[in-house]
């Protein structure tokens, strides 16, 4: 008897175990059931290709669906793409800054006050020209190529920009990679981490002033600050070697002591009667 209870038991637990992956999956699978997704991707032609686009992006990743751009009702079918439900339809060319802006605060600041920006309507570029609409992925500087930005004028102003900041990325890259590190041993980075997300953000929203010397200025001013974190971490690089060095004195010193203990042992078992 009581061993078929302990049975029965274990039955369960493997049951929940392995229920649990599919109960986690169907959590995060989310914005798949929304009905715009549903009927849109059954649409052929330019109505069901934003689903396929979508799916990949950096936007799908982190659970921003298509009623998070175009708003409207997500579980509603009949009334979805109702203006009364929040739809607000596809925007204009000239829109869409403002329209990506409601998120990207910080971006859609330095847009309107740039070059590009005042160009807008006027043959300046928008968000989707650089970015793609439903496409879109995470954010670099591989996206100031030629072929990109030639489209409209020459590629000099463009390439002397990448060229300060590509100097500024790779250090955020070594600093990144050494405070993981640093984590990995126990080391309590928190303080860096957070030096750093506020350097990187400056860093990644600053491409958009699209201004020559801003971008020189600026990206002298956090490379100043990332010198600070590097100075950081070389300090914790310092201390962990002083340790070392000590804990390796330690052992020394131990099996000095033992070494010692034993030969005093042996002169003194050797003056025994
Ligand atoms: C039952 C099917 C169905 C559902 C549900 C649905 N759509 Fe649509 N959608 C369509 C069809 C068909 C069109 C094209 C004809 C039209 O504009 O009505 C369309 C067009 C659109 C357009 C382009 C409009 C334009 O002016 O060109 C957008 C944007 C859009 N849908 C977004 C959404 C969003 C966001 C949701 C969910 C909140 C949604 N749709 C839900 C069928 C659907
Ligand atoms: C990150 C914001 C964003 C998300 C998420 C998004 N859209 Fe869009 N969508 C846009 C923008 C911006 C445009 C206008 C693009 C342009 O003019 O290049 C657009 C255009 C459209 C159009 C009109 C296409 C055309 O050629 O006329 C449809 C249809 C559409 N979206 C449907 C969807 C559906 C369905 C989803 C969900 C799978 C979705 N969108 C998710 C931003 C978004
Ligand atoms: C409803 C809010 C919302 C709207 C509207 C929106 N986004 Fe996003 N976007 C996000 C979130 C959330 C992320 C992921 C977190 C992050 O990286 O900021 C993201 C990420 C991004 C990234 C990658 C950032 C990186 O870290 O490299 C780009 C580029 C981007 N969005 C561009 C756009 C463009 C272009 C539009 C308009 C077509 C748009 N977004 C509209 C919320 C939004
Ligand atoms: C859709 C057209 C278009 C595209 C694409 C475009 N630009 Fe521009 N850009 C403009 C316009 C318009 C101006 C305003 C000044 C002018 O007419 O040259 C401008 C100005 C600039 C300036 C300022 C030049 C100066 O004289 O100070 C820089 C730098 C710049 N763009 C960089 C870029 C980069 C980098 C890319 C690619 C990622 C890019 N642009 C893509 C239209 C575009
Ligand atoms: C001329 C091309 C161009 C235009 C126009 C443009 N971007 Fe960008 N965007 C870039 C480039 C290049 C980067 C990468 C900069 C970097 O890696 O530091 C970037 C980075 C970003 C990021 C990531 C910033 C971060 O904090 O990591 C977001 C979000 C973004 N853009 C949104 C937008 C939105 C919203 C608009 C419109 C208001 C817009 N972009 C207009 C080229 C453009």
């Amino acid at each position: 008897m009581r061993q078929l209870n302990v049975t029965i038991k274990l039955a369960w637990i493997l049951a929940a175990l392995f229920m649990m992956p599919q109960a986690a999956a169907a959590a995060t699978a989310g914005p798949v059931e929304i009905v715009c997704i549903q009927c849109h991707a059954k649409l052929p032609g330019k109505y069901g290709e934003p689903v396929k686009l979508w799916q990949g992006s950096i936007h799908a990743e982190n659970g921003i669906a298509c009623n998070s751009c175009h708003g409207g009702d997500p579980k509603d079918a009949a009334n979805a793409m109702s203006p009364a439900r929040g739809f607000l339809g596809v925007p204009k060319e000239g829109a869409i800054p403002a329209f990506c802006g409601r998120c990207h605060v910080g971006v859609l600041k330095d847009y309107l006050t740039s070059l590009h920006g005042k160009a807008l309507g006027r043959g300046g570029p928008t968000c989707v020209t650089c970015h793609g609409n439903h496409n879109v992925v995470k954010a670099s500087l591989d996206l100031i190529n030629e072929k990109s930005c030639s489209r409209c004028h020459s590629f000099k102003q463009a390439e002397k920009i990448k060229a300060a900041m590509h100097e500024t990325e790779k250090m955020i890259l070594t600093i990144e990679t050494r405070t993981a590190g640093f984590k990995q041993q126990g080391i309590d980075t928190d303080r860096l981490e957070k030096g750093l997300f506020a350097v990187r953000n400056s860093f990644h929203s600053l491409f958009h002033t699209v201004d020559t010397v801003k971008v020189g200025a600026e990206s002298a001013r956090i490379q100043a600050e990332l010198k600070k974190l590097e100075n950081t971490l070389n300090g914790i690089d310092e201390q962990l070697r002083k340790r070392k060095l000590i804990g390796a004195g330690a052992v020394a010193a131990a099996l000095l002591a033992a070494l010692l203990f034993y030969l005093l042992r042996k002169t003194f078992e050797r003056t025994e009667p």
